[in-house]
């Protein structure tokens, strides 16, 4: 008799471990491939009717940002979810800029340069799959605190380093990070700490681990991606609340970003 709960709750358990198997299997299948099915995909995206902003600020050395990008961000890429999602980085997060221009990033002057590396891989490789690509890759290297290294990424992913070099070495740099920290300043509700992930309008908050969940909301069901139907599934079996760690502004004043921002950038 008391045997019979604790017995019920293995079965459920091995279930739903089963389920999580099968998921990461279609996953790397689609991955594997993930090229053609890429190509395929963005082709259908243009035809689509409705598509989804999934908007990411963050700042590049944010460990628990570049946990995200490398570990749970890809998800969009390894699933059909792209056919649906417009993918904005805004890298930015919790810099402020002090009251004689200069940029304070709150992983020191590296972060600074490392944002607008990524800010330039925006501008310069517009294709979404290409710039997270070359970002992922920086991310992956900070969280073997390489990040030093960023440049090896060129030769590792077969791009050329002239166009984006080109953009760190003019003023457009400067500009697209203006862009991105007017844009951060101007988030409503205000941002609380990064990563902060948004679907369309709405601010995932501390949940913002569970993106595909809200992205599968939103999307009506004839264009439903693949990844969305067996989601359905799955959160149905685990209900476990993830713990989303995040990285808070220190308690140091906040200087708003004027409007429109005219600061010049200072030691980078
Ligand atoms: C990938 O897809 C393309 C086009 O559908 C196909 O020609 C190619 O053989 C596939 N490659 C692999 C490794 O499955
Ligand atoms: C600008 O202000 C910051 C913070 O107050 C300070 O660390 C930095 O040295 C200043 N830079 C210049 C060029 O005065
Ligand atoms: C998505 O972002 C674009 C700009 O990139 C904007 O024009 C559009 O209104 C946004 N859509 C939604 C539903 O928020």
């Amino acid at each position: 008799m008391a045997s019979s709960g604790p017995t019920w709750e293995l079965i459920l358990a091995c279930f739903s471990v089963l389920l999580l198997i099968s998921q990461t299997e279609a996953a790397t299948t689609l991955d594997s491939n993930s090229s053609a099915s890429i190509n395929t995909l963005f082709k259908s995206r243009h035809s689509a009717g409705d598509t989804v902003n999934l908007s990411l600020y963050y700042e590049s050395l944010c460990p628990y940002c570049a946990s995200f990008i490398v570990n749970q961000l890809v998800k969009v890429f390894q699933s059909d979810l792209i056919s649906v999602v417009n993918l904005r980085l805004i890298p930015w997060g919790n810099t402020i800029i002090a009251s004689n221009g200069s940029w304070i990033c709150q992983h020191g002057p590296d972060e600074c340069h490392l944002d607008i590396v990524e800010a330039c891989a925006i501008n310069a490789l517009p294709n979404p799959e290409t710039h997270f690509k070359f970002i992922r890759c920086i991310e992956g290297l900070r969280l073997k605190n390489l990040n030093n290294k960023w440049e090896s990424c060129f030769g590792s992913l077969g791009l050329s380093a002239g166009p984006i070099r080109k953009c760190i070495d003019s003023g457009l740099a400067i500009k697209l990070e203006e862009r991105f920290a007017y844009e951060t300043a101007h988030l409503s509700p205000p941002h609380k700490f990064v990563p902060w992930v948004l679907v369309n309008n709405l601010p995932l908050q501390d949940d913002y681990q569970n993106f595909v969940a809200y992205i599968c909301k939103i999307i009506k069901g004839n264009q439903l991606p693949q990844v969305c139907k067996s989601l359905v599934v799955w959160s149905n079996s685990a209900s476990a609340v993830t713990y989303n760690p995040v990285s808070t502004m220190n308690s140091r004043n906040t200087t708003t970003v004027s409007d429109p921002p005219f600061q010049q950038a200072g030691k980078l």
